[in-house]
């Protein structure tokens, strides 16, 4: 069986390791982060992800998978290293490849024997190709680097679900040396009938891109409506199921609300968006600027309402915002439309209190100013109006009544659309939900 390594272990890299060993494999992990390091080394994941901490002990304590920070011994393990690291949004909104390029020089001077190099990061199309040309003239090997591009699709919150049994395996590869290879690595998956997609690199680099704008497209289409219905006083709730139940349409990625965000398909919406300016393809330009702006619109309908509750002026109001996490069952709030929600809120004078089952800690890391409570009821002890802002299950689950007592106005927003509004509004609540009628339903 090939060694492995994993370059970057951040929320894509840790799972992508952590599985890989799982299946069976010999894993050894490195990144340039030394405390993400010492806490992987020691069973600690860094972030929050259901199921993934479990996993590390068992394939730690098995010996399979190992972490370090040197180089060298990346380089003198590995028969397959797949390159992991961020492509955060960096100028005029294009992806910031430093990362990658940087891990492939650190990597390529150790590469002294036949190997494969597998990116996994989502690039613009055309960096894999770079990143082999650069690899292959500093490793000492030279042209026995091979490249291929094997972009990740997992979602996080699902993250261990999603690498262990992901819908399909893309392959972006150069010559048949590959495709073997990766075969064997996952030879499990593909044991199961997973299907394996082989094609060019720049094609596979494409793939992961083009889903991401096609989700958020789909996420930005369905609030577009929201905001038809809203003029309109339709509901965009039966609209949505009406439109999921068409086989072509389907329902997934077709919920209303407060639209998307997080460290993937923002950045890699106005990443694409740049590509194709380069490229000069005007339509996909267009598309994405659209569906770049109505997603940003929901942040700023959100806050509009709240204003408009709040009678005009939101300064000096109690504001208890549920959830920052940029979605259920993660602590990410790389680019969190709560977060974003609450600058605009206390840009205006309102007086936030935050509250988030397990995102606290970064937010408090990303916005230091903000006040954070430890339970709903803190976030909400005498608040003019509540704002839903993550769908977190706990937050289904709280006691419209009970809640209602510690409150100064029985006012909540439904940024996500999935509360029992029937038991708030039972229980004496005024229930504004994006994209539905006043008062209804
Ligand atoms: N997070 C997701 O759900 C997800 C899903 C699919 C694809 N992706 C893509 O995967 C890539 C990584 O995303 P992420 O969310 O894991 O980012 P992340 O920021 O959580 O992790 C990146 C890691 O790379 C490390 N790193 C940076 N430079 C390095 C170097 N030179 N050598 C070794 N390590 C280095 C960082 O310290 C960090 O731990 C991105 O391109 C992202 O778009 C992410």
């Amino acid at each position: 069986m090939p060694r492995v390594t994993v370059i970057g272990t951040g929320y894509l890299g840790l799972t992508h390791a952590v599985c890989l060993a799982d299946l069976g494999h010999e894993v050894l992990a490195i990144d340039v982060d030394e405390e993400k390091i010492a806490k992987a080394a020691n069973g600690e994941a860094p972030f929050f992800e259901p199921g993934l901490e479990p996993l590390l002990r068992k394939n730690l304590d098995s010996g399979r998978l190992r972490f370090t920070m040197s180089f060298a011994e990346v380089g003198g393990f590995g028969d397959v290293h797949f390159l992991c690291v961020g492509t955060p949004e960096g100028e005029s909104g294009r992806a910031e490849l430093g990362y990658v390029y940087s891990a492939a020089d650190a990597l390529a001077p150790h590469l002294a024997s036949t190997c494969l190099v597998v990116g996994k990061s989502t690039v613009p199309v055309g960096t894999a190709r770079q990143v082999m040309n650069r690899m292959q003239a500093a490793a000492p090997v030279g042209r026995g680097v091979e490249l291929a591009w094997n972009p990740e699709f997992l979602r996080e919150g699902f993250a261990v679900q999603d690498s262990l049994t992901p819908d399909r395996i893309v392959l972006g590869v150069t010559s048949g040396r590959a495709e073997p290879l990766l075969r064997e690595v996952y030879s499990t998956p593909l044991a199961a009938g997973i299907p394996l997609l082989v094609m060019d690199l720049e094609t596979a680099e494409l793939v992961k891109v083009a889903a991401n704008a096609f989700l958020a497209t789909k996420i930005s289409f369905i609030n577009a409506m929201a905001e038809v219905c809203e003029q309109a006083g339709a509901d965009v709730i039966p609209l949505a199921e009406a439109l999921g139940h068409d086989a072509r349409i389907g329902r997934r990625f077709l919920a209303p609300g407060l639209g998307f965000g997080g460290g993937c398909l923002p950045k890699d919406v106005r990443a694409f968006r740049a590509t194709a300016s380069s490229l000069g393809v005007d339509s996909v330009v267009s598309l994405l600027t659209t569906v770049d702006a109505v997603n940003q619109g929901r942040r700023d309908r959100v806050v509009a309402l709240a204003r408009e509750i709040a009678g005009g002026r939101l300064a000096g109001r109690r504001v208890a915002v549920l959830g920052v996490a940029f979605k259920p069952n993660s602590d990410d709030v790389r680019d969190s439309a709560g977060l974003a929600v609450c600058d605009r809120l206390a840009a205006e004078g309102a007086i936030v209190s935050v509250h988030d089952p397990v995102a606290m800690p970064n937010a408090a890391k990303m916005r230091p100013g903000l006040r954070y409570a430890s339970s709903v009821p803190e976030a909400a002890e005498r608040a003019d109006l509540v704002l839903h802002l993550t769908e977190w299950s706990d937050y289904q689950a709280i006691d419209p009544a009970a809640l209602a007592r510690v409150v100064a106005r029985r006012e909540i927003i439904d940024a996500r659309c999935c509360l029992d509004t029937g038991s708030w509004r039972d229980a004496g609540w005024s229930v504004h939900v994006l994209g539905r009628p006043p008062g209804g339903w």
